[in-house]
């Protein structure tokens, strides 16, 4: 570690540095976060961002504000949670106002184009607070910020962002900000280097009631249609002794949902059905859920220690893209339908209304209109709780960018609604196996047609009338009636996890 008191760093600086350690922070902070900047090696660099802050607060009378916003899949959520845990550990504070920030970070995702588009908009949108606020910092990361081609758009485009950095750099945020605030410049930090897994994060968690809890990062199955593994590097896990004690810390302080989260995380390299049981023997009142999960990697012994467990919701999430093996096939999945079937049927011999979900592709290069009902048919035959389905975007750098693709966009799109259609009619006849039945709950928040809206243990949206003090707790609902898109039916009492 540096010995920055030594180093030349700004008088300021020290100052924020010393204050630390006279106390002063240290309630603010608590002690792991004072933990984590003891480890930080970065530490001069944070102690200038924080003497940014303090000076910002002594002109301003607050401090600086940010605004945090992380587009894509929960892993993306969740290092924009530690993005958030950094910058309150160096003095600001948060709003969901761009108007009223003094930093704003758009923290990206790259899987499909209109993710894209949605960004270079939002930043489009910057342009005129930037002109009226020359000292508003702006930053894209993530997994956007990653590709070479979207820094170079952005460097030469959209001279209103100050920073620009990938997904490795997550714990050089500190000397970053120092390089656009002291020096004046721009920064773009793209190189990839494949860290040991930093356990020093303090994080900001947008809920108090669900957390995230990456298990691992990356991935290595290169399926020719995505971007991922290209932005996130190689699979990389956590220790099991890092994930159970957050696990434990996260359930001590009240959650009531962990979902433990990677690319694939049934690929975890330390164990991933051992891991929930080691997870499930905690005591307390919760529930677990996890993903992705990828056919290739999901076994019996996983789907039998879902069943047998206390605490891990009985669901899964097992992306199947595709009904065609032609189609599985070019997209390098690994695996066949029949494979897959293999996993679904023994799920339900074992427990007949066990939960899947999953997520297609639509109109991969080359499917064939038989190929596209080969999908339907698997959807049917699975019946599925939940789809997320897309239309296949070509992504550059990816093999299946120069595949030969003679379906039209507008073909594309109708075989997207037809298969929603299909979905529908499958919702209803699966979500009708609730009826009458009294199933537990986790209360969320409000809901859109009954006062309460919560998910059961097959993640499936509940609505009921009951106090809004409920929220946060599990309860016991006898489902009375279904739509396509949540089931609904009347408080019983409170429940617990047993
Ligand atoms: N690692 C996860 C998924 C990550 S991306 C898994 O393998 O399950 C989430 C979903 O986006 C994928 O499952 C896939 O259905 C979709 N997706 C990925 N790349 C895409 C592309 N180029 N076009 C359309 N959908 C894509
Ligand atoms: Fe992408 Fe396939 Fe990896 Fe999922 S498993 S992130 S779809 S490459
Ligand atoms: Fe998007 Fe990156 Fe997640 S590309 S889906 S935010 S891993």
């Amino acid at each position: 570690m540096r010995d920055f008191l030594t180093s030349n760093i700004d008088k300021i600086a020290k100052k924020v540095y010393n204050k630390l350690y006279i106390g002063l922070l240290v309630p603010k902070l608590g002690k792991r976060g004072v933990d984590v900047l003891k480890n930080t090696e970065n530490t001069a660099a944070y102690a200038r961002v924080r003497a940014y802050c303090e000076g910002y607060l002594e002109k301003n009378g607050h401090r600086p504000l940010a605004y945090v916003y992380s587009f894509g899949c929960q892993q993306n959520v969740s290092d924009g949670e530690k993005l958030k845990g950094q910058l309150s550990l160096a003095g600001f504070e948060f709003t969901d106002d761009t108007e009223q920030a003094q930093l704003i970070i758009y923290n990206t995702c790259a899987v499909r184009e209109n993710a894209e588009n949605t960004v270079y908009g939002a930043v489009g949108d910057l342009k005129h607070l930037k002109e009226q606020k020359p000292d508003l910092i702006i930053g894209i990361c993530g997994c956007m910020a990653q590709l070479k081609h979207v820094a170079e758009k952005v460097k030469a485009s959209y001279r209103q962002v100050d920073l620009v950095f990938g997904t490795f750099a997550y714990n050089e945020l500190f000397e970053m900000l120092c390089t656009v605030i002291y020096d004046k410049k721009r920064v773009f930090e793209l190189s990839e280097r494949t860290t040991e897994i930093s356990e020093d994060f303090v994080q900001i968690r947008d809920s108090k009631i669900k957390a995230f809890v990456p298990i691992m990062y990356g991935c290595n199955n290169f399926c020719t249609y995505c971007i991922v593994p290209y932005v996130r590097g190689r699979e990389r896990s956590r220790k099991p002794e890092a994930v159970i004690a957050e696990v434990r810390k996260l359930i001590g302080e009240g959650y009531k949902e962990i979902t433990l989260l990677g690319q694939n995380v049934n690929s975890y390299s330390y164990g991933f059905p051992q891991l929930l049981r080691e997870i499930d023997k905690i005591e307390g009142d919760y529930w677990v859920r996890f993903m992705s999960s990828h056919p290739k990697d999901a076994t019996n012994e996983l789907i039998d220690t879902i069943i047998d467990s206390k605490h891990i919701c009985k669901s899964l999430h097992l992306p199947v893209q595709a009904g065609s093996d032609r189609v599985l096939k070019a997209m390098n999945r690994r695996y066949t339908t029949e494979d897959y079937l293999k996993i679904t049927d023994y799920a339900r011999q074992r427990c007949p209304g066990f939960s899947f979900s999953t997520d297609i592709i639509v109109g991969f290069p080359g499917e064939s209109k038989e190929e596209f009902e080969q999908t339907k048919a698997i959807i049917k035959r699975v019946g599925y709780d939940n789809i997320y389905s897309f239309v296949y975007s070509k992504r550059s750098g990816t093999p299946a960018a120069n595949m030969p693709d003679d379906t039209d966009d507008k073909t594309k799109g109708l075989r997207l609604r037809e298969l929603l259609l299909e979905q529908r009619e499958n919702i209803e006849r699966l979500f009708s196996r609730f009826l009458g039945k009294e199933i537990k709950v986790l209360v969320e928040a409000k809901g859109r047609q009954k006062s309460l809206a919560g998910r059961n243990t097959e993640g499936i949206i509940v609505e009921f009338d009951g106090d809004e003090s409920l929220i946060g707790q599990f309860v016991d609902v006898k489902i009375t009636s279904t739509a396509n898109w949540a089931l609904f039916g009347e408080y019983i009492k409170k429940g617990e996890i047993k």
